[in-house]
């Protein structure tokens, strides 16, 4: 009887406790998902980049009414025109940057700030711009009120990147460009990385990486993409 007792209060601790952390994050199962399927399921393999988009709430970065589509590998709308990139490509990104502790990150194209979130879960040196000043103060305030306070968001022009803060040991840009905007290949690091989608407004487009060596860009083809243009402001 004692026996009994005791494992039905085994029982209902355990429950209570698969409660409690389904209230605490209702999205803990469809982020597994996502990390075993889309990521681990394909070639995202740094441990670093795992661990940050395992950490990463994307369903805090997007409306309420698409929270339930937040894991799904897609990109989904975020006003002005702008998306929040699928997972997939985000990570592909953040590993073909190699950001490691310590180092300096400049992304261009904050949209909701999810990509400065999990670039902020491996550094504490983010810098981000984003052209639409509403986005860019959205951004601000959600990565702030989740605690992303190593993340620095300002309005502005992405092409001329963030020349106080530079040289980048890497930089990630999220938006497609036409071709390599000179500016961004300045504010690079020696042996830093460039992380760009290139191409037409309606495609073909391509990710690429570039590694600087001194004066010398060497240029590597990750995959096809399909991004929103890199605006330039006139
Ligand atoms: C695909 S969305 C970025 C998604 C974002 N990284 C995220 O995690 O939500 C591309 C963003 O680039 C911004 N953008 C476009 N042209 C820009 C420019 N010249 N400088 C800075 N941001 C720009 C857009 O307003 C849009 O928010």
């Amino acid at each position: 009887m004692r026996s009994m007792s005791y494992g039905v209060g085994l029982m209902l601790f355990v429950l209570g406790s698969v409660v409690a952390a389904a209230a605490a994050d209702p999205y803990a199962a469809a982020r597994q998902l996502m990390m075993e399927k889309d990521l681990k399921g394909r070639d995202i393999t740094d441990v670093q980049v795992l661990k940050a988009m395992e950490l990463t709430p994307r369903h805090l970065f997007v409306s309420p009414e698409l929270q339930q589509r937040a894991y799904d590998d897609r990109p989904l709308p975020i006003g002005h025109g702008a998306t929040i990139s699928q997972p997939y490509i985000v990570a592909l990104m953040t590993q073909a940057a190699q950001v490691r502790p310590g180092q300096r990150v400049l992304e261009v194209g904050t949209g909701s700030g999810y990509q400065a979130a999990v670039l902020a879960h491996i550094t504490d040196e983010v810098y981000s711009i984003e052209l639409v000043p509403e986005l860019a103060r959205s951004a601000a305030e959600r990565l702030a009120r989740l605690g992303y306070k190593q993340v620095r968001v300002k309005a502005g022009d992405g092409y001329q990147g963030w020349p106080e803060f530079a040289p980048f040991d890497a930089i990630v840009v999220t938006a497609a460009a036409p071709e390599i905007p000179p500016r961004l290949k300045d504010q690079l690091k020696d042996g830093g990385r460039l992380v760009i989608p290139v191409g037409p407004v309606y495609g073909p487009q391509n990710l690429l990486c570039l590694t600087r060596k001194g004066d010398t860009f060497t240029e590597e083809i990750l995959c096809p993409v399909a991004f929103v243009p890199l605006v330039q402001p006139r």
